[in-house]
C-alpha cells in the first residue's frame, strides 16, 4: 500500500469511510428486498459495503477497463454476488434493473450536460432514490453537470428531497476532502406489497417455483392450464404456443439473473397495467414487495 492508500484507508472521506459517511446515513436497517446501483463504482469499494448491509441485488457500473477487471476479479476471490458492467454509464442505463438506491458517488459531473439532463429524466422510472456525493470543482464548466449543491437541487427539483449531509469534520482526519451528500426520492416509483396489488388470475401460481425446483415447464400445474385454453380454446397452433411459452421462461431466466429493468406499472386501484408475470416471479420466489410506477 503506498502513502496515499494509507491515509484514504484510514480516512472518513475515501472508499468506506465514504461510504459510512455519505451513504449508509441514507439507507434503510431493512434492505433485504432492495435493489443497489452505483454509478462509476470504480473497483466497487461501495458494492462490497451494500452487498455487506443485505442488500437484496447490487450492481455496478464503470467505463475504467482496470478498475473493474480489479474489482471483478476481487469479487470472485471473495465470492461476491455483485456484478459490474464495462460500460459508459450514458449508455447502460436501460440494461441496469430498477433499483431502490442509485448512487453517483463524484461521478455526475462527468456527464455532459445535455446527457445529464437526459439521464435524470429517465431516472425518475429507474429508481426510487438516487444519492449523490459531490465535491467543489475549481473550474466549473457550464458544458458539464454542475457539481455544487445548489446546482443539483435545481436539478432534481421535481424529485422530494430526502437528506443532506456535510459529512464529518475534516479535522483531525489523514486525508480530508469536502464532500457533500445529497439523497432525493422519485416521484414516480415506490416500493409495495405484492400482496396489496391486483394480479388478475392465478393460474401462474407457483409455475416460476416449479421451474426452480428442475421440474420440465410441460409438467408444471400452469402449462396444464394454459395448454387447453390457447390451443384447444383459442385455436393456437402448438408452435405459436411453444414459441409463447418459451419467451415465457426467456423472460424468467432474465429477470432472474438481471431483475425487472422496468417497474410493474398499476393504476390507483392497484390493478397490476404490466409486469402481472414478473410480480407472479417475485411472488414464487418469496419476495413480499416489488417496485412499482402508479400511474
Ligand atoms: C472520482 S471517481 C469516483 C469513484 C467512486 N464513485 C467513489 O466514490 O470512490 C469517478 C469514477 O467515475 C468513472 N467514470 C467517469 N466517467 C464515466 C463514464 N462515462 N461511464 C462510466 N464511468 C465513468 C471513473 O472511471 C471513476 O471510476
Amino acid at each position: 500500500m503506498n502513502e496515499r492508500a494509507k491515509t484514504e484507508a484510514n480516512s472518513e472521506f475515501w472508499n468506506e469511510g465514504k461510504f459510512n459517511n455519505f451513504v449508509k446515513p441514507f439507507l434503510p436497517e431493512d434492505c433485504s428486498e432492495m435493489v443497489f446501483v452505483d454509478v462509476g463504482c470504480n473497483k466497487g469499494v461501495f458494492l462490497k459495503e451494500a452487498e455487506d448491509m443485505g442488500f437484496n441485488r447490487v450492481v455496478g457500473v464503470d467505463s475504467n477497463k482496470l478498475a473493474v477487471e480489479r474489482g471483478r476479479s476481487w469479487a470472485e476471490q471473495h465470492a461476491r454476488k455483485y456484478k459490474i458492467y464495462l460500460k459508459e454509464m450514458e449508455d447502460v442505463l436501460s440494461d441496469l434493473p430498477v433499483a431502490d438506491y442509485t448512487v453517483l458517488a463524484n461521478t455526475h459531473y462527468y456527464f455532459t450536460i445535455n446527457d445529464w439532463l437526459d439521464y435524470i429524466d429517465r431516472l425518475q422510472y429507474k429508481t426510487r432514490h438516487v444519492i449523490i456525493i459531490t465535491a467543489q470543482k475549481r473550474k466549473p464548466n457550464k458544458c458539464w453537470a454542475r457539481a455544487d449543491v445548489e446546482g443539483i437541487r435545481e436539478y432534481f427539483k421535481d424529485w422530494e428531497e430526502a437528506g443532506y449531509t456535510e459529512g464529518p469534520s475534516l479535522e483531525g482526519d489523514p486525508h480530508p476532502r469536502k464532500l457533500w451528500g445529497l439523497c432525493f426520492k422519485s416521484p414516480h416509483l415506490d416500493r409495495m406489497s405484492i400482496a396489496s396489488l391486483d394480479l388478475g388470475n392465478h393460474v401462474q401460481e407457483a409455475f416460476y417455483k416449479d421451474l426452480d425446483a428442475g421440474k420440465d415447464y410441460k409438467d408444471t400445474r400452469y402449462y396444464k392450464i394454459i395448454h387447453p385454453y390457447r390451443v384447444r380454446d383459442h385455436g393456437w397452433s402448438e408452435e405459436r404456443f411453444n414459441i409463447w411459452i418459451e419467451g415465457r421462461i426467456k423472460v424468467y431466466k432474465d429477470v432472474k439473473e438481471n431483475g425487472i429493468t422496468k417497474p410493474i406499472i398499476i393504476d390507483k386501484e392497484n390493478n397490476i397495467l404490466d409486469g402481472n408475470h414478473k410480480t407472479g416471479m417475485y411472488l414464487d420466489w418469496g419476495y413480499k414487495t416489488i417496485l412499482v410506477r402508479r400511474i
